[in-house]
């Protein structure tokens, strides 16, 4: 039985006081979960307030980016060690965003997966095709391609999770339909049980990005290879996150 995710990515949005203002607002208007587990992935300069501020309550924090160097002479870089000793529990890794303005490659990806492990936090691994590659039937190759090259060398066990997100459909209000979002997620699961075994595949959580809001979350989350969003713009607002969560807890999971 996997759990329904719904995890927030604010990218560089929010001061310290609005994330003091949205952890303390959210943690109070939060119903009671059964299936749902809440993560929140604020700037890194915030990390450790927003997981302080939610210490007792059913919302984990996770980091947005962390460095492939464990310490030393990186000046602005974030280790995962330091990401670890804040409270958190998970990382995003190879955003869309990471790897067009940042050049990350999967090879880059592939050791910060590794340095995420070495210190016990959870990488939320993003994958996704671009607008050219779907329009040139490449999907599935670029797919397999990140998912091969990322993973290459991890002994993945649980608790680990991959976020597909098309790089069309962040941003833009352009969600992949649930049938899109859905043949791919399939794809992956698939790809784990032959890469891995089917436990693997079977219990890593796979989410969807692109676009989710309030309005169209439940039909992504009935598709029964969906288990969460990624969400960046609807994850701003503690209403639409709330609306989410109570969305999300109704679902059979
Ligand atoms: P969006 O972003 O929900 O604003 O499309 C999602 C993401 O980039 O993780």
């Amino acid at each position: 039985m996997r759990k329904n995710y719904i995890a927030g990515n604010w990218k560089m949005n929010k001061t310290l006081v609005d994330t003091q203002d949205f952890a303390i607002n959210l943690s109070n208007k939060l119903p009671e979960l059964k299936n749902t587990e809440i993560i929140i992935c604020p700037p890194s300069l915030f990390v450790y307030e927003m997981a302080i501020l939610t210490k007792d309550t059913a919302i984990n924090v996770g980091a947005q980016d962390v460095s492939v160097h464990e310490k030393g002479a990186f000046t602005s870089e974030i280790s995962a060690a330091m990401i670890k000793s804040t409270g958190a529990k998970y990382c995003i890794v190879g955003h869309s965003e990471r790897r067009k303005y940042h050049n990350e490659t999967d090879e880059i990806i592939n050791q910060k997966l590794f340095v995420l492990l070495k210190n016990e936090l959870t990488p939320i691994l993003c994958i996704g095709e671009s607008a050219e590659e779907r329009e040139n039937n490449l999907t599935d190759k670029v797919i397999i391609k990140q998912l091969s090259k990322g993973l290459k060398n991890v002994e993945l066990s649980v608790p680990f999770i991959i976020a597909y997100e098309p790089i069309w459909a962040i941003g833009t209000g352009n969600t992949a339909t649930p049938e899109m979002a859905e043949e791919v997620h399939l794809l992956i699961r698939n790809w784990l049980k032959e890469n891995y075994n089917e436990k693997i595949s079977q219990t890593i959580p796979i989410l969807y990005g692109g676009s989710v809001k309030p309005s169209n979350i439940e039909e992504l989350l009935k598709q029964p290879n969906i288990d969460g969003g990624l969400i960046g713009g609807a994850s701003l607002e503690v209403d639409s996150m709330r609306e989410m969560i109570k969305i999300s807890e109704n679902i059979e999971v």
